[in-house]
């Protein structure tokens, strides 16, 4: 009952296409360890912790598990395009993707300075 009351502020809070986004694929968990030694072909662009290491690639240390998933299902899609990213992303495999997300976003990140605060 809790939870169902608990559904439906959510329901109400949260956009249906957001909700819908946010429900449809089942995020699998991704081993850690398998994940850190495949990040050796992403380690030149964006760091093997994480921080990018050319200024052109985003920093991956911490970025939510999910985000990485879709980022990198769209590239490999084609939804996405870079020429970089192009180059490493067809020899990835579905379980390659859930455990490189799954070692990026366990690298923990602390904030330091936010301007203005
Ligand atoms: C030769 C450099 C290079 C290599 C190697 C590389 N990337 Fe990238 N990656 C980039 C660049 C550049 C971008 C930014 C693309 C854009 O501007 O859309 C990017 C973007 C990404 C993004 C999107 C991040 C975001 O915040 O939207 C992810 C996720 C990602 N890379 C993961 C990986 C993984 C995992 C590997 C290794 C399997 C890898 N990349 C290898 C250069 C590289």
């Amino acid at each position: 009952m809790i939870a169902h009351k608990l559904a439906m502020k959510v329901r109400h809070a949260i956009p249906a296409t957001v909700l819908i986004a946010a429900t449809a694929p089942a995020l699998a968990d991704g081993d850690i360890a398998a994940g850190r030694e495949a990040a050796h072909q992403c380690e030149v662009c964006h760091g093997l912790d994480g921080q990018s290491k050319i200024p052109e690639a985003p920093n991956l240390a911490g970025q939510t598990q999910a985000y990485l998933v879709k980022q990198l299902g769209d590239f490999k899609a084609g939804k996405r395009e870079n020429e970089m990213m192009s180059v490493v992303v067809p020899a990835l495999k579905p379980e390659d993707i859930d455990n490189l997300a799954a070692y990026y976003s366990a690298i923990e990140v602390k904030i330091g300075k936010v301007p203005g605060e």
